[in-house]
């Protein structure tokens, strides 16, 4: 069976989805690997690391997606490589199904079996899968050194002869994979961190990074949705965060937004009003800007200055760091397709939870509930 890797063609897009070391994983699998030529060039991996690693270049896009059985990418396949791909083949993206309907729409008409990284599930039996935490791990980091260089001063606390200079003021809202990164790496540029997660359970994984953990007071388990993830909150509860959010916002130099609820828009938690309060010089950067945003001033893929405060909503922060981000990318995706791999052939077993969670399109249907609500909306 033949893997077809495609050159990304999105915007900005420097991933690719196929390194030579899992070049290597694919063919001990038994399958054949087929990539676009300069595929790996914005990840710096050129044509001949590939061959060396036992793949076989192909010039042109066309001859990929006609000849695979699993089409794999970073980015979302357009309709046109769609339009393109063998019929009945299998397709695996980060793709984000409830916003692409139109793809996911040409990928039932296609009967492709197509299955988002998005959509593999938190488990532990999946976690060297799990490119979200992979990917989110790299923006989290990325997230704290950007606010750094944005911030007119020191992070750390410094005491020189021309006088004592305190530690910056850091805080992170969201402290789920990007969040904790981001704790991480501003402990060790030496910031003063202090974060905040509507779900109670990561407060102890805050402190044992060493920052304090800012609490709603909650008689119940507000945020804590299913899986793990957060839910909505009452307005109760909303209030009360706003207020204590803006006590500590506008203390502040920077501050690093992660909150996320699945399929839903990013919640709104650092209003205009907030922004006015914060000191000049100060710091936002939105890593919720994809999904809306967590401050109301954020422009998606644009660094704004409000008020003398700096609002950074950058997207794809592990694109920018696309050679670390490709190689966990790509280990993801092997240990994925080599998961559903049996003597060289692609299984598509339904009762594998792993392949279950994170296929979407199926035989002509859409195997997902959520996106088949998105769809049908649509
Ligand atoms: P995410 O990207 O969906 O959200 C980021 C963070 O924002 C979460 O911690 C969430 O609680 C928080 N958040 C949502 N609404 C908020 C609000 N209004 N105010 C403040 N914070 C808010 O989360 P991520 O990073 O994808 O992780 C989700 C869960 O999955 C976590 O419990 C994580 O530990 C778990 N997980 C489990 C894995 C495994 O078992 N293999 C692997 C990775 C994550």
């Amino acid at each position: 069976m033949i893997v077809g890797v495609l050159k990304e063609v999105l915007d900005g897009e420097n991933r690719v989805a196929i390194t030579p070391q899992t070049v290597k994983d694919l063919l001990k699998s038994g399958l054949e690997v087929h990539i676009q030529a300069g595929a790996g060039e914005s990840s710096f991996i050129t044509d001949s690391d590939y061959e060396n690693s036992g793949a076989k270049i192909v010039a042109d896009a066309s001859s990929i997606l006609s000849n695979s059985d699993l089409t794999i990418k970073v980015a979302t396949a357009t309709l046109d490589e769609i339009d393109q791909l063998k019929n009945g083949s299998a397709y695996i993206s980060f793709i984000q199904t409830t916003r692409d309907t139109e793809a996911v729409k040409k990928l039932t008409q296609k009967n492709i079996s197509a299955f988002s990284m998005h959509l593999i599930p938190r488990t532990t039996l999946a976690q060297s899968m799990d490119a979200l935490s992979s990917q989110a791990n790299v923006a989290g980091y990325k997230a704290v050194i950007t606010g750094a260089m944005h911030l007119p001063v020191y992070m750390p606390l410094l005491m020189t002869a021309a006088g004592t200079i305190p530690p910056a003021k850091v805080l992170i809202i969201g402290a789920g994979v990007a969040g904790l990164q981001a704790i991480a790496t501003a402990k060790r540029l030496g910031a003063q961190v202090e974060a905040f997660d509507v779900r109670p359970e990561v407060k102890e994984q805050v402190e044992s990074l060493g920052a304090k953990f800012v609490e709603v007071a909650s008689e119940n388990e507000e945020g804590v949705g299913e899986g793990g993830y957060a839910k909505e909150t009452s307005d109760d509860y909303k209030e009360k965060q706003q207020a204590l959010m803006k006590e500590h916002i506008s203390k502040s130099d920077l501050v690093i937004t992660t909150a996320l609820i699945p399929g839903k828009p990013a919640p709104l938690l650092i209003p205009s009003g907030m922004v006015e309060a914060m000191k000049k010089g100060s710091v936002i950067v939105d890593l919720a800007a994809e999904n809306g945003g967590n401050c109301q001033d954020t422009v998606a893929g644009e660094v704004k200055n409000k008020n003398g405060v700096t609002i950074d909503g950058t997207l794809n922060f592990p694109s920018t760091m696309q050679v670390h981000s490709s190689q966990l990318y790509a280990k993801n995706i092997s240990t994925f397709i080599s998961h559903m791999t049996k003597e060289g052939d692609i299984e598509i077993d339904m009762e594998d939870e792993i392949i279950s969670g994170s296929i979407f399109t199926h035989q002509g249907k859409i195997t997902h509930e959520p996106t088949q609500q998105a769809v049908k909306k649509d």
